[in-house]
Formats: C-alpha cells, structure tokens, sequence
C-alpha cells in the first residue's frame, strides 16, 4: 500500500524546499517536483539568482518561490524555512542539494577552506534538515533526499569534498533510522559527472576545454556519457513520491555505472 502524502488545509498542494536550486542540479529538480505537483521554495545564497527557475516553474503553471539563504548560516535557515512554511505550507519534502567543490591538494588546503566546505556541505544539510523535519513530524509523513557524490568512496582532487559527502551518508542512514516511524524517509544521490557550472569550474581550474572534459569523463563512464542535471532530478521525483515510501537510508549512485 502506497501512503498518501496529506496536502494542506484545503486543497493546496505539498510544499517542496530544494537548496542550491538556482541553477544546475538543484534548479533541475525544482523544475520536476513542481511537475510533479509540489509547490516548491528555491533557495540560494542570492534571490535574484532564483528568478531563472522560479520564471521556468510559473509558466509552466507551478507554483515556486524565490528565498535567499546561505545554509551554512542558522539563522538564515531558520527564517528561510519560517517564510517558506508561511507563504507556501509547510515543507514535507526537501532536497538537500546545495553544495561547493572547490579544489586544493591536502598541504595546500587552508582551515579555512575545510570548515567553508565542511560548512556548506555537512552542517548545512544538518541545519536546514533540523529546521523542515518538525513540519514532516506534524504532518506524519516526509521525503528527505540529499545530494551525495561518488567522491563519498574518494576524491583524490578534494579530501575536505570527500569527507562532506561520505559525511552525508552517514547522516542520511541516521536519519533514516531516526525519523521513519514518524512516516518520513531519508535518502541519498550520489552523482557521477554532471554538466553543471561545477563541472565547467573544475574545467576551467585544470585548464581544460569543457567540451574535452566530458569526453574524457564519458569514456570511463560505462553508459558512454556523460550525466545531465534532469537525470538526478528523475531520481529525486521517484525518492520524494509517495511510490517511494519503503525505500529509505539508501544510497542511490546516479552515475551512469556501477561504484565501489
Ligand atoms: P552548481 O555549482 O552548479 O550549483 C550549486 C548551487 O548551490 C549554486 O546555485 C550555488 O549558489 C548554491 N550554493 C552554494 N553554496 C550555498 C550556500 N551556502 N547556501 C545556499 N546555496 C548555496 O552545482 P551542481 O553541479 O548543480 O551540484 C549540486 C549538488 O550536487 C552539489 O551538492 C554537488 O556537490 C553535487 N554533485 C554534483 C556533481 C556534478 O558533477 N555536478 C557530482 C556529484 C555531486
């Protein structure tokens, strides 16, 4: 039996919140859930920069709203996911999705860099997760899916990278274990090679022509491309559907052939 997601007091629709959404993966998966009917809250470090998508979703006839947050930033989170809740329902599913990747070899690395990239891409799950799941709590049902990488099983360009995003299974298992008696399930994507403006910097910082990157990417890869951002945003719709409510602390590897 497939659990029913409650809607809204009347007949609105689910609200969404997917973070980084202003572009790339996370703008891709905006643009699904709202397909598939959800009210959605795009957020990003900048408002403005949330138009592009915000634009896309109404006039294809969804509803979105633009929300600046950094999510490194507790305060931020916790009016961020105030106004959402105020002005689109209450969140019962959310996409942790923002993330930055920069690159520097290990005896390189300042401090500063691990606790920026450790704070966006670990304590920001963790406080925007503590700020949506009382809302999933009330509502007795929710969809947590949070965007791992396959630098969880290594990343030999980023340790700090790495670190975060093996960091984010753990934590989405935990959650898993943690929140499924109250109906919400947990899970994680973690992306091969995506075409995305992350990719394009990594690029651009090894001195490479975007076009020779993929490539090289696509011919170690076995389907023998590359992966585009609508093809984790199909993920992301199965994980976020009530179909999905027996699948949770999983790690699904959206990266166009088997990980180790
Ligand atoms: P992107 O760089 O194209 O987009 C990331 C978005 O997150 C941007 O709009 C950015 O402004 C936002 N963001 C960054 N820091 C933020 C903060 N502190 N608060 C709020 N928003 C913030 O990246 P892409 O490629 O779309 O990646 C999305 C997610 O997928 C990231 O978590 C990334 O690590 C992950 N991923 C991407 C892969 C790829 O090949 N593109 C592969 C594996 C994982």
């Amino acid at each position: 039996m497939t659990q029913t997601p409650p809607t809204g007091s009347s007949a609105s629709p689910r609200t969404a919140l997917v973070t980084g959404a202003a572009r790339g993966i996370g703008a891709a998966v905006a643009r699904q859930l709202a397909r598939d009917g959800l009210a959605v809250a795009v957020v990003d470090l900048d408002e403005a920069d949330c138009a592009g998508t915000v634009e896309a979703i109404t006039a294809a006839g969804g509803t979105a709203l633009a929300v600046a947050a950094d999510i490194a930033d507790e305060a931020a989170v916790g009016a961020a996911v105030a106004r959402v809740a105020a002005e689109l329902g209450p969140p019962t599913v959310l996409v942790n999705n923002a993330g930055i990747g920069p690159r520097a070899e290990l005896v390189d690395m300042t401090t500063e860099q691990w606790d920026t990239v450790l704070g966006v891409n670990l304590r920001g799950p963790f406080l925007v997760t503590r700020a949506v799941a009382p809302y999933m709590i009330d509502a007795g049902w929710g969809r947590i899916v949070t965007m791992s990488s396959i630098s969880a099983t290594g990343d030999a360009a980023r340790v700090d990278y790495g670190s975060a995003k093996a960091g984010l299974i753990g934590f989405t298992k935990s959650l898993a274990l943690q929140l499924g008696r109250h109906g919400i399930t947990a899970n994680a994507i973690a992306p091969g090679f995506v075409v995305s403006d992350m990719t394009r910097l990594s690029a651009r910082r090894l001195g490479l022509d975007f076009d020779d990157f993929q490539r090289q990417a696509a011919a170690s890869i076995a389907v023998g491309r590359v992966g585009q951002p609508e093809d984790i945003a199909h993920t992301a719709s199965y994980l976020t559907s009530p179909h999905a409510g027996f699948v949770s602390g999983q790690v699904i590897y959206v990266a166009g052939g088997p990980v180790d």
